[in-house]
Order: structure tokens, then sequence, then C-alpha cells
């Protein structure tokens, strides 16, 4: 969702924040923004639609050497250029640009500034008001902001210009991520670090409510209460190379054909030196301990989670629920006695699973992640982290992430039930198997010209789509859908075979489009009854089975492997679907409408 670029320094700053911006495209966005700072004062660009307009109506002669930027997700009013920020104050001393919800803004303009005319709808103009209203009061610039900050409720990611003062930027975080980069002579601040590796590697994290005064050679950390705060950096472990496209036309499809070298990846990072697959004693301990673990977590993620209920429950042989961050955050089950809440998040940001991680906390329970962000918000707050090992997946729709997550969670379920020597049906060398599966990946990938063709065959025209499955493909059924609705909008449900005929089953009319999911053998002959059924009535049907399963007719066979880890060589296939239908369509299909890759607003 939103995210902020800020940067003080000695040469020009507009290309910095523009390219910074570019690199936060990805997290989606409706407008987009900047300010400049210079001896003859403030300079604001702002405009609706993509960073490639803003481009557009920026002033080229206008030179600054300090300036912040940002992509707006609208929630507070349309998307717009004047709901775009910057936002500035009455007398255009303050500009600021945020990144989050501030709950009580309304409050705020009642109680503090009932006299100020707003031009946005925006909660974050209430910010800079504020900052403005209180130095008019007497504050120093610093003391105003920090007097704002301490006022807020919700969450924020902030980046201030003084137009008096053109050294320095006022930044400030609670909830919404921020990190600020260091450089030789200069000092930038982001959303992310992909936004800066551009000008430096090297950043630091700032922590929930704390303040930040940045200037070209210092970054000074205070609280709230204005005590200074000493943090060392670090260097994120990103290659400027890994956020690029390369040759590949998208994101997401370069993303789809990396799953074979981070499946390859997850082994080597998982494996110690005698070839064994180990996970933190403690982290075991912990898995061991429970008597139910809890799988918190969003879309992609919940999806992956489904499959990783499956895992733990049949080979480590631990209770376990799988639910929506959403919906739980507000209507909690009844829960265990000794509750293990592991959070799956890509991002580690998406706000509805860390408003989870925060009550789960207060409750006392003990708390695992795992995600593909080291130092993201869920991982500095849960008790244990467990890395996907994927690098940046930039794509809003999440592919080598749903198998990454399946994949450490298949190993987290391994080593559990290696480590108590439980003994169930399901005995999993899980490294040899995912070694297989890399393999059958890779044939996937060299297969996806076939994926082309049932794009074109099956969704060329059609304005709906079922895909149906049973056990673990009904899993995978739900992230085809997904995958197949959020970039192409055609409305896309997975379903659970069986369920199709009390009542949806309604909905098939002469060609609508049924893709088939087999690869469990248990379901293999119950699953096609549910296809005969929908052909019976005119669907398209589209069978993908795999190897040892197959029958005349089925439109693609995918590689054997493992019965309980199908849903990482299945969802291949319908990724590549989804793609396909996506680009024919003439769809954006790394930044689909509506969408934003973190997710952090609940
Ligand atoms: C998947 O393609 C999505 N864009 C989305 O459902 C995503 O998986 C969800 O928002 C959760 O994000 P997270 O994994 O970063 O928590």
């Amino acid at each position: 969702m939103c995210g902020i670029v800020g940067y003080i320094g000695t040469n020009d700053s507009k290309e910095i924040l523009l390219k910074g911006l570019e690199k936060l495209e990805y997290r989606g966005y409706d407008s987009a923004g900047i300010a400049v700072l210079n001896e003859d004062g403030v300079k604001v660009f702002k405009e609706k639609g993509r960073i490639a307009d803003l481009r557009n109506i920026v002033d080229e002669s206008v030179l600054a050497s300090v300036g912040i930027g940002h992509t707006r997700w609208a929630t507070h009013g349309i998307p717009s250029t004047t709901n775009a920020h910057p936002h500035q104050s009455t007398t255009e001393r303050f500009t600021l640009v945020h990144n989050g919800v501030i709950e009580n803004y309304e409050h705020l303009k009642e109680d503090y500034l009932s006299d100020v005319a707003f031009r946005s709808e925006t909660d974050t103009e209430v910010i800079v008001q504020l900052v403005e209203k209180f130095v008019n009061e007497g504050l120093s610039v610093q003391e105003a902001f920090q007097k704002t900050l301490k006022l807020l409720e919700g969450s924020y990611a902030i980046a201030l210009l003084d137009r008096e003062d053109k050294d320095v930027i006022y930044v400030a975080k609670n909830k919404s991520p921020l990190l600020v980069g260091l450089g030789e002579g200069f000092n930038v601040v982001a959303s992310d670090a992909m936004a800066m590796l551009q000008v430096t590697k090297q950043f630091v994290e700032i922590m929930d409510k704390e303040m930040v005064i940045v200037t070209r050679d210092e970054v000074t950390i205070y609280t709230l209460d204005g005590e200074k705060v000493e943090r060392k950096p670090f260097i994120a472990q990103i290659d400027a190379s890994d956020i690029e496209k390369g040759t590949y036309p998208h994101y997401m499809i370069k993303e789809i054909e990396e799953q074979p070298a981070v499946i390859r990846k997850i082994i080597q990072e998982y494996r110690n030196d005698n070839g064994e697959l180990t996970i933190d004693p403690t982290i075991i301990e912990a898995v061991q301990e429970a008597d139910r673990i809890y799988i918190i977590a969003a879309g992609t993620s919940y999806h992956a989670g489904l499959v990783g209920k499956e895992l733990l429950e049949k080979v480590a042989n631990i209770p376990t629920e799988v639910h929506v961050a959403s919906e739980f955050g507000y209507n909690m089950p009844l829960l265990s006695k000794k509750p293990l809440f592991i959070f799956i998040s890509q991002s580690g940001e998406t706000a509805d699973s860390r408003a989870v991680l925060v009550r789960v906390k207060e409750l006392g329970y003990k708390t695992l992640t795992i995600t593909n962000v080291p130092g993201s918000t869920l991982s500095r707050e849960a008790d244990y982290t467990l890395l996907l090992h994927a690098g940046p997946e930039i794509a809003v729709a999440s592919t080598k992430a749903y198998t990454a997550q399946i994949a450490v969670l298949a190993i987290l379920a391994e080593v559990t039930a290696k480590s108590k020597d439980v003994v169930t049906d399901y005995q999993l060398d899980v490294a040899h198997e995912l070694g297989i599966i890399a393999q059958a990946m890779d044939e996937l990938c060299d297969a996806k010209d076939e994926f082309e063709q049932i794009a074109r065959d099956y969704l060329a025209f059609t304005r709906n789509c079922f895909f149906i499955g049973r056990a673990l493909d009904y899993a995978v059924v739900q992230e085809a859908a997904l995958k197949l609705k959020e970039i192409s909008y055609i409305q896309a449900e997975g379903f659970a075979g069986g369920e199709l005929k009390h009542g949806t089953i309604a909905l098939i009319e002469d060609g609508t489009p049924v893709i088939v999911i087999s690869t469990q053998k248990n379901v293999n002959l119950s699953i096609r009854g549910n296809a005969k059924e929908v052909l019976a009535r005119g669907a398209n049907v589209c069978i993908v089975s795999m190897k040892g399963l197959e029958m005349n007719g089925d439109r693609y066979v995918i590689p054997e492997v493992h019965e309980l880890l199908t849903p990482l060589i299945s969802v291949v296939p319908m990724q590549y679907i989804a793609y396909y239908a996506a680009l024919h369509r003439g769809c954006d299909v790394d930044k689909p409408r509506n969408l934003a890759k973190s997710v952090t607003v609940e």
C-alpha cells in the first residue's frame, strides 16, 4: 500500500525520489507525488495515476537537494490529485507524506482544527495542520512534531519538510514500515529498502512510536518522550538485480520461473553440514509443546496455510486450524490450552495478521512468523521467525512465496515429527521430495506454451470460471481462483468438487469453463464424477491430473510427486494460466487494479 521516500543530500533529489517511487509501485497505488525544497521554497508535484504520469508534470528546471515522495493507495477520499500526497499546511510552511491510517482524525479536527479549511478528504492533512498549529503556538518544529505524534491514534510512517529549514527531514513511524538509509553526505527515507538500493544498502530500522531527525550527515532517533535511542545499521541482503525484471516482460512470470531455484535454495538454507534438514531447536520445542496450532494468514498465504494444516497434522500429528486473519481478529474461536500461533505472510506487514499477533501476544501465547522479509513487522514482533528465502516478490500476485511457504511448512512438519519420534502413515523425506519437485517445476516451466494455449482455449472470452478439486486439490483450486481473479478480473471461484451440486452448479451454462485438478489418488474417481456432472450441463471442462492418475481426455498431466506435496506442482500451471489469461485480456499483470502488495491497513 502507500509508500514513502525521502532524500537529503547534495545531489538533485527529483530523480532519486522518482526512481524510489518506481521501486515502490509494486505495493499498489492510485496516485503519486513529490515535494522538493530549495532556497526558493517548496515545490509540490502530484498526479492521479502512475509514476509515469507524475514524471510528465515534474518541472525539470527545479533543482533541490531535499525532497519527499509518496505513492497513495486511497483509503480516505477518492484517488485524485487533490487527495494525493504530499499535503501542505495552510501557510504551506509544512509539507508531509504519510503511509497508514489516522483513526482519530475526525476527533482531532474537531478538538484542535475547527478553524482550518481543509483542502483534501484525507486523514493525513490533519497531521500537517496540527504541526503548523503547534508551531504557531510557540513550539519548535521538533516539539510540535512530537506533540502531534502523541495525539495520533492508528498507523503511520511520516516524512515532513519545513520550508524554513532545508537541512532536515522529520520522520516518524507507528505500525507502518519505515527505514532510514545511510550514505556519505546524504541520508534517505523509505518504506522499503528496495526503493533506495539505488543509493545505499545500509539501513537503520525505525521502531514504532519513534521520531527521527534526518539531516545530510546525521540520523538521530528519539522516543516520543524525547529520549535518544542508539541503533546499529544493517546491510540489506538484497541485490539491486533481484528487483529488476531482467529479460522478462513481467515480474509475475519471472517469479513463477524462479520457483525451482527457490525450492533448491530452501533445501540448502535448511540443511545442516550432515545434509539433514534442521530448524532452530527452540522453534521445534515450541511446536512440540503446542496442543494445537493456529495458522493465521490472508489471501495466498492463507491458501498456503491450508496445505500447511495437512502437513502438520499428517506428518507431525499436531491438530492444526487455519484462520483468515481479518476474521480471527474480531471473532476468536475457543482456544486450546497450549496453542502456538503461526503467522504466514510473504511481506510480514499485513495489518490484519499483525492485529491478531498483537492480541495473542497480550494473551501470552507463543508466536512464530513464516515470512519472506527479514526484519518485517511480523518477524520482529513474533517470538520466532522462519524465513522463506524466496528473494523479493514484486508482482502483486503472489507465486513463489506460496510455494516457498508450503516448502518451509513441510520442513517444519518433518523436523518436528523426527524430533518427537512421531510415526504416522506419512513418512516424508522432505529434502529428497523437494529435490524432485524442483525438477518437476523445471519441466512445467518448459511447458508454459501449453498453459498459454489453455488460457486461450478456456478463458479468452469468458466472464467467469470455476476451479474444482477435492482434499489437497481443494486447497490449490482456491489459490488458482484467487490468482485468476486478481489479475485477469474474470470472476473465478475455487470449489470443493462435491459441494458444487449443493447450489453452485446452478451457475454452469453452456461453455462455462471448469478447471479440474486431480492429484489425489483417494479422490481421483470422485472428482472425475464431479467433472462429468458439470460436463453434462454444458461446461467446458479442462482436467489437469498427475502422472499415475491420468485418464483419456485429460488436458495436461503434471509429473508425479509425493501426494502430500502436490500443491507445489499443481499450482504452477494455474499460475501460468492466470498470467496468460490476464495478458491476453490486456490487463496490467504486475499491478492489478485496486490491489496492493503489502496490505498495511485493516
Ligand atoms: C496474493 O496474490 C495476494 N496479492 C494477496 O492475497 C496476499 O497473499 C495477501 O494480501 C497476504 O499478504 P502477505 O502474504 O504479505 O501477508
